[in-house]
């Protein structure tokens, strides 16, 4: 197994933020994994997977495990369902794009997501009214304490809006090293009615549309607001909608009522964090080269050469004025390595 030193994690990182690794080193097999974890020589273990969720702060000290298992395999099959086992280092959207070459239906609303399919339990990710939890089966996770493998059913993951137990509870615990999912082989449910799906499908003058049409449909929503990784650093969506109470919610109706929202229980309302920052003249600035995304306020981003703490910088100056115009306040959804 080769330990790096020195390395920067410049690619590792979608946000392009050039901290360096003290010690690095490619995980390639679960064997590997369990042998790295046994060293006592490098006591602080980092654990970094596709990068696509995390604003780098600060040089990482310690050693730094690039997981990079790899393999799709079909573990069960019916002549309605398939259940698929996908290592933690597979791409998500090459995955997606797998599961379409099949014709499996599932995963298709979340084409483009970034990241690799190990970290997506971690914030259950979704977009266009699909999240992970939906085809959610298990995920097997190394103990890091124990090195023992455990399975984690949909119940034990808790899963939330952008929320699971390795976010809270389980932080720092475990590595997840592949994730289950149930996809359809026919009768596939198609979900074209969140965001602007049907309205691209119909421009397209597709009226049955298949599994493939949606994702294409997805690729181009997306494509047209998010930036791409590869030429603008960001991380997607760098905050989560905040939920408020209904009482809240009436008093900011009120004094907003062209705002956008969602009425997501009988409880609590959701407000589309990226209304919000436009709203207080953030959305296409640039401060060096931190800014606010042209086509999508939510999203932060790196125009070459800005540091975790400009970025986390322009977080904060953007939560207090959310705050200061709302009184609402919102939360970063990245994780922020301090
Ligand atoms: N809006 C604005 N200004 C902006 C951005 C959005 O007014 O700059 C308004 C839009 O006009 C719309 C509403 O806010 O009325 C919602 O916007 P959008 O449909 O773009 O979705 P979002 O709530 O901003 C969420 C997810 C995205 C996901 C989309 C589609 C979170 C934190 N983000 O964004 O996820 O792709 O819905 O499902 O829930 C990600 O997590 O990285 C991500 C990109």
């Amino acid at each position: 197994m080769k330990i790096e030193q020195q390395v920067s994690l410049k690619k590792y990182n979608t946000f392009g933020i050039d901290a360096k690794a003290a010690f690095f080193c490619e995980i390639n097999t679960l064997k590997h994994l369990s042998d790295v974890l046994k060293r006592s020589e490098y006591p602080d273990k980092f654990i970094l997977s596709g990068g696509s969720n995390m604003l780098l702060t600060r040089d990482i000290e310690g050693l730094v495990l690039h997981i990079n298992l790899k393999g799709i395999t079909v573990s069960q099959e019916n002549e309605e369902a398939v259940l698929i086992k996908v290592m933690a280092g597979e791409n998500w959207h090459e995955l997606v794009l797998w599961t379409l070459a099949h014709n499996y239906g599932g995963l298709e609303n979340m084409s483009l997501i970034p990241g690799n399919t190990g970290t997506s339990p971690i914030q259950n990710i979704g977009a266009y009214g699909v999240e992970l939890k939906d085809v959610f089966v298990d995920c097997e996770a190394m103990e890091i304490s124990t090195q023992k493998i455990k399975t984690f059913s949909k119940e034990a993951c808790h899963f939330g809006y952008r929320e699971s137990y390795f976010k809270n509870e389980g932080k720092g615990k475990y590595i997840i090293t592949s994730v289950t999912l149930k996809l359809t082989r026919k009768n596939h449910q198609l979900n074209t009615s969140y965001g602007s799906i049907d309205v691209a499908l119909a421009k397209n003058g597709i009226k049955n549309p298949t599994i493939k049409d949606i994702s294409e449909a997805v690729i181009a929503i997306r494509s047209s607001k998010l930036p791409d990784p590869k030429v603008l650093g960001n991380s997607g969506s760098f905050f989560k909608n905040p939920i408020i109470s209904n009482e809240d919610f009436e008093l900011f109706s009120k004094k907003n009522p062209e705002a956008p929202y969602y009425k997501i229980s009988d409880e609590a309302y959701k407000i589309p964090a990226g209304w919000l920052i436009e709203q207080c003249g953030f959305k296409g600035k640039r401060f060096g080269d931190a800014g606010v995304h042209v086509n999508q306020a939510l999203v932060l981003v790196n125009y070459g050469n800005a540091t975790g703490a400009e970025i986390l910088g322009l977080a904060h100056k953007i939560m207090k004025a959310v705050e200061e115009k709302f009184n609402i306040r919102i939360l970063p959804e990245v994780n922020i390595i301090k």
